[in-house]
Protein backbone atom coordinates (compact mmCIF):
# COMPACT_ATOMS: atom_id res chain seq x y z
CA UNK A 1 0.00 0.00 0.00
CA UNK A 2 1.25 3.42 -1.00
CA UNK A 3 0.66 6.34 1.52
CA UNK A 4 1.39 9.83 1.92
CA UNK A 5 4.04 11.09 3.32
CA UNK A 6 1.27 13.40 5.16
CA UNK A 7 -0.59 10.54 6.12
CA UNK A 8 2.44 8.65 7.53
CA UNK A 9 3.62 11.70 9.66
CA UNK A 10 0.13 11.72 11.10
CA UNK A 11 -0.13 8.44 11.91
CA UNK A 12 3.78 8.72 13.86
CA UNK A 13 5.24 6.16 11.20
CA UNK A 14 8.65 6.87 9.11
CA UNK A 15 8.35 6.63 5.53
CA UNK A 16 11.57 4.44 4.63
CA UNK A 17 12.74 6.90 1.45
CA UNK A 18 13.29 9.71 3.73
CA UNK A 19 14.10 7.60 6.97
CA UNK A 20 17.80 8.38 8.13
CA UNK A 21 19.78 6.15 10.07
CA UNK A 22 19.39 7.52 14.07
CA UNK A 23 15.86 7.93 13.40
CA UNK A 24 15.41 5.07 12.36
CA UNK A 25 17.77 3.06 15.13
CA UNK A 26 15.81 4.77 17.44
CA UNK A 27 12.30 3.72 16.16
CA UNK A 28 13.97 -0.04 16.40
CA UNK A 29 14.97 0.19 20.12
CA UNK A 30 18.46 1.27 20.46
CA UNK A 31 19.68 4.62 21.58
CA UNK A 32 21.45 5.41 18.98
CA UNK A 33 23.13 5.32 15.18
CA UNK A 34 26.45 7.57 15.42
CA UNK A 35 29.51 8.70 13.28
CA UNK A 36 33.07 8.92 14.71
CA UNK A 37 34.63 12.30 13.49
CA UNK A 38 37.53 14.19 13.94
CA UNK A 39 38.62 18.35 14.35
CA UNK A 40 39.48 19.07 10.64
CA UNK A 41 43.06 19.37 11.04
CA UNK A 42 43.53 15.68 11.71
CA UNK A 43 40.90 14.16 8.67
CA UNK A 44 42.81 12.18 6.43
CA UNK A 45 42.70 14.03 3.83
CA UNK A 46 44.89 17.02 2.98
CA UNK A 47 44.83 19.93 2.83
CA UNK A 48 41.38 19.97 4.20
CA UNK A 49 39.26 22.70 3.19
CA UNK A 50 38.67 25.29 5.25
CA UNK A 51 34.29 24.60 4.88
CA UNK A 52 33.28 21.18 3.83
CA UNK A 53 29.46 22.69 4.33
CA UNK A 54 28.43 18.93 2.59
CA UNK A 55 30.53 16.71 4.91
CA UNK A 56 29.44 19.01 8.09
CA UNK A 57 25.60 18.68 6.87
CA UNK A 58 25.47 15.03 7.10
CA UNK A 59 27.56 14.80 10.28
CA UNK A 60 25.47 17.88 11.98
CA UNK A 61 21.93 16.06 10.92
CA UNK A 62 20.47 14.82 14.01
CA UNK A 63 17.95 12.67 12.17
CA UNK A 64 21.14 11.02 10.30
CA UNK A 65 23.96 10.50 13.44
CA UNK A 66 22.46 10.57 17.19
CA UNK A 67 26.05 10.17 18.36
CA UNK A 68 29.63 10.98 17.97
CA UNK A 69 33.09 9.94 19.10
CA UNK A 70 36.65 11.53 18.78
CA UNK A 71 38.26 9.67 16.39
CA UNK A 72 41.92 11.15 17.78
CA UNK A 73 41.21 14.13 20.07
CA UNK A 74 40.93 12.58 23.40
CA UNK A 75 43.88 10.17 22.69
CA UNK A 76 46.75 9.96 25.44
CA UNK A 77 49.19 12.13 22.46
CA UNK A 78 47.05 14.65 21.99
CA UNK A 79 45.59 15.45 25.97
CA UNK A 80 48.87 14.62 27.71
CA UNK A 81 51.77 15.46 25.05
CA UNK A 82 54.37 15.86 28.42
CA UNK A 83 53.75 14.59 31.88
CA UNK A 84 51.04 16.19 33.67
CA UNK A 85 50.67 18.65 30.73
CA UNK A 86 46.76 18.64 29.79
CA UNK A 87 45.67 19.87 26.03
CA UNK A 88 41.85 19.73 25.34
CA UNK A 89 41.67 21.66 22.30
CA UNK A 90 41.40 18.21 19.68
CA UNK A 91 38.87 16.97 22.28
CA UNK A 92 36.63 19.97 22.96
CA UNK A 93 36.19 20.45 19.02
CA UNK A 94 34.07 16.86 19.20
CA UNK A 95 32.51 17.42 22.42
CA UNK A 96 31.23 20.92 21.49
CA UNK A 97 30.04 19.74 18.48
CA UNK A 98 28.40 16.53 20.38
CA UNK A 99 26.60 19.32 22.34
CA UNK A 100 25.74 21.83 19.87
CA UNK A 101 23.93 18.90 18.00
CA UNK A 102 22.60 17.23 20.68
CA UNK A 103 24.24 14.43 20.45
CA UNK A 104 25.40 11.83 23.00
CA UNK A 105 29.12 11.86 23.29
CA UNK A 106 31.21 8.65 23.45
CA UNK A 107 34.52 9.44 24.81
CA UNK A 108 37.52 7.56 23.23
CA UNK A 109 40.39 6.19 25.08
CA UNK A 110 42.22 6.99 28.47
CA UNK A 111 44.73 3.71 28.65
CA UNK A 112 45.60 2.71 25.22
CA UNK A 113 49.15 1.21 23.97
CA UNK A 114 48.92 3.25 20.57
CA UNK A 115 48.97 6.81 20.01
CA UNK A 116 50.49 7.69 23.89
CA UNK A 117 52.49 10.10 24.33
CA UNK A 118 56.03 9.26 23.39
CA UNK A 119 57.22 9.77 27.00
CA UNK A 120 54.55 6.90 28.48
CA UNK A 121 57.07 4.54 26.83
CA UNK A 122 60.46 6.27 26.80
CA UNK A 123 60.36 7.23 31.16
CA UNK A 124 61.99 4.03 33.11
CA UNK A 125 59.35 3.47 35.18
CA UNK A 126 59.06 2.00 38.76
CA UNK A 127 55.66 0.37 39.41
CA UNK A 128 54.53 3.06 41.77
CA UNK A 129 55.65 5.91 39.13
CA UNK A 130 53.63 4.42 36.62
CA UNK A 131 50.41 3.88 38.83
CA UNK A 132 50.28 7.44 39.94
CA UNK A 133 50.66 8.81 36.12
CA UNK A 134 47.93 6.24 34.81
CA UNK A 135 45.98 7.75 38.25
CA UNK A 136 46.74 11.56 37.35
CA UNK A 137 46.06 10.87 33.42
CA UNK A 138 42.24 9.40 33.90
CA UNK A 139 41.71 11.79 36.82
CA UNK A 140 42.45 14.82 34.70
CA UNK A 141 40.85 13.68 31.47
CA UNK A 142 38.17 11.71 32.69
CA UNK A 143 37.78 14.36 34.92
CA UNK A 144 37.82 17.28 32.34
CA UNK A 145 35.23 15.62 30.46
CA UNK A 146 32.71 14.74 33.69
CA UNK A 147 29.31 14.53 32.77
CA UNK A 148 29.78 15.25 28.97
CA UNK A 149 30.35 11.53 28.46
CA UNK A 150 27.64 8.91 28.28
CA UNK A 151 30.69 6.13 27.32
CA UNK A 152 34.08 5.97 28.58
CA UNK A 153 36.61 3.74 26.78
CA UNK A 154 38.57 3.28 29.75
CA UNK A 155 41.07 0.51 28.39
CA UNK A 156 41.09 -0.19 24.86
CA UNK A 157 42.73 -3.11 22.62
CA UNK A 158 44.37 -4.83 25.88
CA UNK A 159 44.38 -8.22 24.01
CA UNK A 160 47.01 -9.94 21.85
CA UNK A 161 45.35 -11.74 18.87
CA UNK A 162 45.73 -15.15 20.83
CA UNK A 163 43.50 -13.10 23.82
CA UNK A 164 46.78 -12.78 26.28
CA UNK A 165 47.09 -9.52 27.63
CA UNK A 166 49.14 -7.56 25.50
CA UNK A 167 52.61 -6.30 26.14
CA UNK A 168 51.89 -3.07 26.20
CA UNK A 169 53.98 -0.76 28.80
CA UNK A 170 51.53 -0.79 31.23
CA UNK A 171 51.40 -4.34 31.19
CA UNK A 172 55.14 -4.64 31.16
CA UNK A 173 55.53 -2.63 34.33
CA UNK A 174 52.30 -3.38 36.64
CA UNK A 175 50.72 -6.63 34.91
CA UNK A 176 46.73 -6.89 35.21
CA UNK A 177 47.14 -4.66 38.06
CA UNK A 178 46.85 -1.57 35.59
CA UNK A 179 43.49 -2.74 34.17
CA UNK A 180 41.98 -2.95 37.63
CA UNK A 181 43.39 0.62 38.21
CA UNK A 182 41.91 2.09 35.17
CA UNK A 183 38.42 1.28 35.94
CA UNK A 184 38.61 1.60 39.34
CA UNK A 185 39.75 5.37 38.75
CA UNK A 186 37.51 5.99 36.20
CA UNK A 187 34.86 5.13 38.08
CA UNK A 188 35.79 7.38 40.97
CA UNK A 189 36.18 10.40 38.84
CA UNK A 190 32.92 10.06 36.33
CA UNK A 191 30.38 7.79 38.41
CA UNK A 192 27.86 8.67 35.62
CA UNK A 193 29.64 7.55 32.75
CA UNK A 194 29.37 3.88 31.26
CA UNK A 195 33.00 2.13 31.38
CA UNK A 196 33.75 0.01 28.65
CA UNK A 197 36.34 -2.50 27.41
CA UNK A 198 37.23 -1.88 24.00
CA UNK A 199 38.94 -3.96 21.07
CA UNK A 200 38.79 -5.26 17.39
CA UNK A 201 38.47 -8.72 16.50
CA UNK A 202 35.85 -9.54 18.98
CA UNK A 203 32.59 -10.07 17.07
CA UNK A 204 32.84 -13.57 16.43
CA UNK A 205 31.99 -16.35 19.08
CA UNK A 206 34.72 -18.98 18.71
CA UNK A 207 37.53 -16.21 18.60
CA UNK A 208 40.48 -16.49 21.51
CA UNK A 209 40.07 -12.46 21.85
CA UNK A 210 36.63 -13.18 22.40
CA UNK A 211 37.13 -15.41 25.07
CA UNK A 212 39.90 -13.23 26.60
CA UNK A 213 37.56 -10.23 26.50
CA UNK A 214 34.71 -11.91 28.49
CA UNK A 215 38.24 -13.04 30.70
CA UNK A 216 39.05 -9.51 31.11
CA UNK A 217 35.86 -8.20 31.91
CA UNK A 218 34.94 -10.81 34.19
CA UNK A 219 38.30 -10.34 36.20
CA UNK A 220 37.24 -6.90 36.73
CA UNK A 221 33.82 -8.42 37.72
CA UNK A 222 35.22 -10.60 40.28
CA UNK A 223 37.21 -7.89 42.12
CA UNK A 224 34.10 -6.33 42.66
CA UNK A 225 34.97 -2.89 40.03
CA UNK A 226 32.79 -1.27 38.08
CA UNK A 227 32.96 -2.21 33.98
CA UNK A 228 29.56 -1.07 32.38
CA UNK A 229 30.34 -2.20 28.41
CA UNK A 230 32.26 -4.40 26.18
CA UNK A 231 32.72 -2.24 22.56
CA UNK A 232 33.08 -4.18 19.55
CA UNK A 233 35.18 -2.22 17.41
CA UNK A 234 33.85 -4.05 13.99
CA UNK A 235 36.33 -3.30 12.04
CA UNK A 236 35.11 -5.76 9.32
CA UNK A 237 35.70 -6.89 5.32
CA UNK A 238 33.50 -7.07 3.32
CA UNK A 239 34.47 -10.43 1.71
CA UNK A 240 34.72 -12.53 5.22
CA UNK A 241 32.19 -11.17 7.61
CA UNK A 242 30.46 -12.96 10.69
CA UNK A 243 26.81 -13.64 10.62
CA UNK A 244 24.15 -12.10 12.35
CA UNK A 245 24.16 -15.13 14.09
CA UNK A 246 27.48 -15.32 15.21
CA UNK A 247 27.17 -11.72 16.06
CA UNK A 248 24.03 -12.39 17.99
CA UNK A 249 26.15 -15.61 19.72
CA UNK A 250 28.98 -12.94 20.72
CA UNK A 251 26.56 -10.58 21.73
CA UNK A 252 25.33 -13.60 24.24
CA UNK A 253 28.51 -14.53 25.77
CA UNK A 254 29.07 -10.56 26.65
CA UNK A 255 25.73 -10.42 28.12
CA UNK A 256 27.06 -12.93 31.00
CA UNK A 257 29.72 -10.41 32.40
CA UNK A 258 28.49 -6.87 31.73
CA UNK A 259 24.77 -5.03 31.20
CA UNK A 260 26.05 -3.80 27.53
CA UNK A 261 27.73 -3.51 24.68
CA UNK A 262 27.43 -1.16 21.72
CA UNK A 263 29.41 -1.94 18.13
CA UNK A 264 32.07 1.20 18.35
CA UNK A 265 34.14 2.15 14.88
CA UNK A 266 32.10 0.02 13.20
CA UNK A 267 33.67 0.07 9.24
CA UNK A 268 33.45 -2.86 6.59
CA UNK A 269 36.60 -2.75 3.87
CA UNK A 270 36.68 -3.75 0.35
CA UNK A 271 39.74 -4.85 -1.34
CA UNK A 272 40.12 -2.53 -4.17
CA UNK A 273 39.02 -1.91 -7.00
CA UNK A 274 35.51 -1.32 -6.07
CA UNK A 275 32.50 -3.64 -7.54
CA UNK A 276 29.40 -4.28 -7.48
CA UNK A 277 29.50 -7.54 -6.00
CA UNK A 278 32.01 -6.44 -3.43
CA UNK A 279 29.04 -3.28 -2.66
CA UNK A 280 27.10 -5.71 -1.66
CA UNK A 281 29.12 -7.90 0.56
CA UNK A 282 29.79 -5.06 1.94
CA UNK A 283 25.92 -3.93 2.54
CA UNK A 284 25.37 -7.51 3.73
CA UNK A 285 27.81 -7.13 6.45
CA UNK A 286 26.48 -3.52 7.64
CA UNK A 287 22.61 -5.29 7.88
CA UNK A 288 24.33 -8.24 9.53
CA UNK A 289 25.83 -5.79 12.31
CA UNK A 290 22.15 -3.50 12.30
CA UNK A 291 20.04 -6.95 12.75
CA UNK A 292 22.94 -8.33 15.38
CA UNK A 293 22.36 -4.92 17.19
CA UNK A 294 18.20 -4.57 16.86
CA UNK A 295 17.90 -8.61 18.04
CA UNK A 296 19.34 -8.23 20.91
CA UNK A 297 18.46 -4.68 21.62
CA UNK A 298 18.07 -5.32 25.94
CA UNK A 299 22.15 -5.50 25.76
CA UNK A 300 23.19 -3.66 22.47
CA UNK A 301 22.56 0.06 22.94
CA UNK A 302 23.84 1.67 19.30
CA UNK A 303 26.46 1.57 16.55
CA UNK A 304 28.72 3.83 15.99
CA UNK A 305 30.50 4.16 12.56
CA UNK A 306 34.50 5.53 12.28
CA UNK A 307 34.10 8.21 10.55
CA UNK A 308 31.23 8.07 7.28
CA UNK A 309 33.42 9.49 4.15
CA UNK A 310 35.69 7.46 2.47
CA UNK A 311 38.25 10.09 2.10
CA UNK A 312 38.29 10.29 5.57
CA UNK A 313 38.75 6.66 7.05
CA UNK A 314 41.32 5.50 8.42
CA UNK A 315 41.47 1.97 6.13
CA UNK A 316 43.57 3.17 3.07
CA UNK A 317 46.37 4.41 5.33
CA UNK A 318 46.22 1.27 7.53
CA UNK A 319 45.31 -1.08 5.28
CA UNK A 320 46.84 -0.86 1.26
CA UNK A 321 44.42 -2.00 -1.07
CA UNK A 322 41.76 -1.79 1.01
CA UNK A 323 39.20 1.39 0.82
CA UNK A 324 35.70 2.62 0.66
CA UNK A 325 34.87 1.07 3.88
CA UNK A 326 32.01 3.75 4.91
CA UNK A 327 28.84 5.10 3.76
CA UNK A 328 29.68 8.26 1.51
CA UNK A 329 31.66 7.88 -1.70
CA UNK A 330 34.10 10.79 -1.97
CA UNK A 331 31.75 12.47 -4.57
CA UNK A 332 28.92 12.19 -1.77
CA UNK A 333 27.10 9.39 -2.92
CA UNK A 334 25.73 6.60 -0.68
CA UNK A 335 27.21 3.10 -0.65
CA UNK A 336 24.55 0.48 -1.55
CA UNK A 337 25.31 -0.24 2.67
CA UNK A 338 23.19 3.14 3.76
CA UNK A 339 19.78 1.95 1.82
CA UNK A 340 20.54 -1.26 3.05
CA UNK A 341 20.52 -0.95 6.41
CA UNK A 342 17.86 1.85 6.09
CA UNK A 343 15.42 -1.12 4.12
CA UNK A 344 16.62 -3.66 6.93
CA UNK A 345 15.70 -1.25 10.29
CA UNK A 346 12.57 -1.11 8.30
CA UNK A 347 11.91 -4.53 8.38
CA UNK A 348 13.11 -5.01 11.77
CA UNK A 349 10.60 -2.36 12.85
CA UNK A 350 7.72 -3.61 11.01
CA UNK A 351 8.39 -7.20 12.84
CA UNK A 352 8.28 -5.62 16.15
CA UNK A 353 4.46 -4.07 15.59
CA UNK A 354 6.16 -0.28 14.76
CA UNK A 355 5.35 2.38 12.40
CA UNK A 356 8.22 2.30 9.73
CA UNK A 357 6.12 1.66 6.54
CA UNK A 358 7.38 1.31 2.86
CA UNK A 359 6.14 4.71 1.22
C1 LIG B 1 47.11 22.38 22.30
O1 LIG B 1 46.73 21.65 21.13
C2 LIG B 1 46.42 22.47 20.03
C3 LIG B 1 45.84 21.60 18.92
O2 LIG B 1 46.65 20.49 18.65
C4 LIG B 1 47.66 23.24 19.60
O3 LIG B 1 47.36 24.06 18.50
C5 LIG B 1 48.13 24.07 20.77
O4 LIG B 1 49.35 24.70 20.42
C6 LIG B 1 48.32 23.22 22.01
N1 LIG B 1 48.56 24.09 23.16
C7 LIG B 1 49.68 24.06 23.84
C8 LIG B 1 49.79 25.00 25.00
O5 LIG B 1 50.61 23.30 23.55
C1 LIG C 1 25.51 21.18 26.43
O1 LIG C 1 26.17 21.93 27.44
C2 LIG C 1 25.30 22.62 28.31
C3 LIG C 1 26.14 23.51 29.21
O2 LIG C 1 27.13 22.77 29.85
C4 LIG C 1 24.49 21.59 29.07
O3 LIG C 1 23.58 22.24 29.94
C5 LIG C 1 23.72 20.73 28.09
O4 LIG C 1 23.05 19.70 28.78
C6 LIG C 1 24.65 20.11 27.07
N1 LIG C 1 23.88 19.40 26.05
C7 LIG C 1 24.23 18.19 25.61
C8 LIG C 1 23.37 17.61 24.54
O5 LIG C 1 25.19 17.59 26.02
C1 LIG D 1 3.24 4.10 16.22
O1 LIG D 1 2.54 5.33 16.09
C2 LIG D 1 1.56 5.54 17.07
C3 LIG D 1 0.81 6.82 16.72
O2 LIG D 1 1.69 7.89 16.58
C4 LIG D 1 2.25 5.63 18.43
O3 LIG D 1 1.29 5.82 19.46
C5 LIG D 1 3.00 4.34 18.69
O4 LIG D 1 3.72 4.47 19.90
C6 LIG D 1 3.99 4.06 17.56
N1 LIG D 1 4.61 2.77 17.75
C7 LIG D 1 5.92 2.60 17.69
C8 LIG D 1 6.39 1.21 17.94
O5 LIG D 1 6.69 3.51 17.45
Amino acid sequence: MRLSTSLLAAAGAVPLATAQLHELAVKAGLQYFGAATDTPGFREREPYPESYSQYDAILEDPKEFGQTTPTNGQKWLFVEPEPGVFNFTEGDYVANLANRTNKILRCHALVWHSQLAPWVETTEWTKEGLREAIVRHITEVAGYYRGRCAHWDVLNEALDEDGTYRKSVFYNVLGEEYIRLAFETAAKVDPEAKLYYNDYGIERPASVKTAGAVRLVKMLKDAGIKVDGVGMQAHLHADNHPSEADLINTIGMYKEVVKEVAFTELDVRIKVPVDEQKLQWQSECYQKVVGACVKTKDVCVGITIWDFYDPFSWVPHVFPGNGASLLWFEDFSKHPAYDGMVNYFGELIEAQGGNATCS
